[in-house]
């Protein structure tokens, strides 16, 4: 289950042209399992209909008129209550300005003020108008007041002029809106390392080896992460997903490059690391400077043997008191599980993830994937066939229980 599913989203909307943006976002929450009731300000709703957003939520849209209608009672504070989340997305200067100096005079700055649960705020304003003193000072005062913030970005805005102002777009704000309702989970204060992607070893400066790896189960993974709370450092080869939003995410091509990342990462006091990198198990011995043109023949292209990660880090692992939960993945196209138990016991790991990358409808490339769970015990869990998220999901819970436990 997502971390959005079931959960109480009230979505604040103002007087701003990027409101449209805002039924996106609506739309993302519902479909990902959020109720998501809409409050609007009388100058949104000269924007967009409230049917708009009703439309897309099948749920309530409260506006102006509503504070002053037969349901007054309760709305005044109860909107605020029941919610899990406040979103104002996007926020004028108008209602940044409204919430610092704690002014209540309409729904939804009434909303803020009785709010019991966090509040995330996503600007959206013209050039200048973000950076000016008054919006400025009342960032500030709303941050010390633990309000959070995504955006605005750097970009070009509707009237043309361009600076920073820009609402952040819809499918980078779930990630904002994902790590303000997991920030207190049960990794709270713990650092997670996770890999993904597959490595790209140069023939020359053009050319590569690399494997079909697309990264989707590694980046599912560090969004599983954060989703728990966690303090996530992504190390990834190059996989063209969007850059996700909320964990330090660290870019490298090699085998060798990985191996230093995860290393550093590690040292610096992580309390878990899943690899489900496919990091290049040989690398060619030699490296053109120069493209190698085609009219020379490539000849042979000689390969050696690249240092495994997991089996450094297993070495390393005495001196690194905090890492509690070491966990591989095992892509094999045969002798699945004794090929899997064999590297859960060579690397000493606290559980590997194997799964058959011959399956046509899983692994390597789709959106599914089934996995079987190795423990160094012996027991194996095989799973049916899931989303990648539902795997990531799973391989974080087996984390948090080997961190956790006492
Ligand atoms: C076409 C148009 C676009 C606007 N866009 C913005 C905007 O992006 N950000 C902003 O802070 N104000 C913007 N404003 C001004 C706000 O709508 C105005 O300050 C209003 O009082 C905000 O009310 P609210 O904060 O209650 O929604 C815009 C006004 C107009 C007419």
């Amino acid at each position: 289950m997502s971390i959005l599913s079931g959960k109480n989203i009230l979505l604040g909307v103002t007087g701003s042209i990027a409101v449209y943006k805002a039924i996106d976002l609506a739309s993302r929450l519902t479909q990902a399992g959020a109720n998501v009731e809409v409050i609007m300000t009388s100058a949104a709703a000269k924007f967009v209909s409230p049917l708009a957003f009703k439309s897309v939520t099948g749920k309530g849209v409260y506006k102006e008129e509503d504070l002053w209608g037969g349901e007054a009672h309760v709305l005044h504070v109860g909107l605020g209550h029941g919610a899990d989340l406040l979103v104002i997305a996007p926020c004028t200067a108008n209602t940044i300005a409204k919430i610092a100096y704690g002014l209540a005079d309409n729904l939804l700055t009434i909303t803020a003020l009785a709010a019991q649960c966090p509040i995330l705020i996503a600007p959206a304003m013209d050039a200048g108008m973000y950076e000016k003193p008054a919006t400025a000072a009342n960032v500030a005062t709303l941050m010390e007041r633990g309000v959070l913030f995504a955006g605005p970005e750097d970009g070009r805005m509707a009237s043309g002029l361009a600076g920073k102002g820009r609402f952040m777009e819809p499918s980078k704000l779930m990630g904002h809106i994902r790590h303000a309702l997991g920030m207190n989970g049960p990794l709270k204060g713990k650092k997670i390392v996770v890999t993904a992607g597959g490595s790209r070893e140069a023939i020359d400066p053009v050319r590569y080896i690399s494997n079909r790896s697309s990264g989707k189960q590694g980046y599912a993974i560090a969004q599983a992460a954060v989703d728990a709370g966690a303090a996530v450092t992504l190390i990834t080869h190059p996989t063209g997903l969007p850059e996700p939003e909320n964990m330090l995410v660290i870019q490298v091509d090699t085998a060798a490059e990985m191996l230093a990342e995860v290393e550093k990462a590690t040292r610096e006091g992580a309390h878990g690391l899943i690899m489900a990198a496919a990091v290049a198990d040989f690398t060619p011995v030699n490296v053109s400077d120069q493209k190698i043109k085609k009219r020379d023949g490539f000849g042979q292209v000689q390969l050696t043997p690249t240092e495994d990660i997991l089996a450094r880090i297993a070495l390393l692992r005495p001196t690194l008191p905090n890492l509690k939960a070491v966990i591989g993945f095992a892509a094999e196209s045969q002798n699945l599980l004794e090929n899997a138990r064999e590297k859960l016991a060579r690397k000493k790991l606290d559980l590997v993830v194997a799964n058959d990358i011959t399956a046509s409808d899983a692994g390597f490339g789709v959106d599914d994937n089934r996995v079987n769970l190795l423990f160094p015990d012996g027991i194996l869990d095989s799973l049916p066939l899931m989303s990648k998220e539902q795997v990531a999901e799973t391989v974080v819970q087996q984390a948090i229980h080997l961190i956790l436990k006492k």
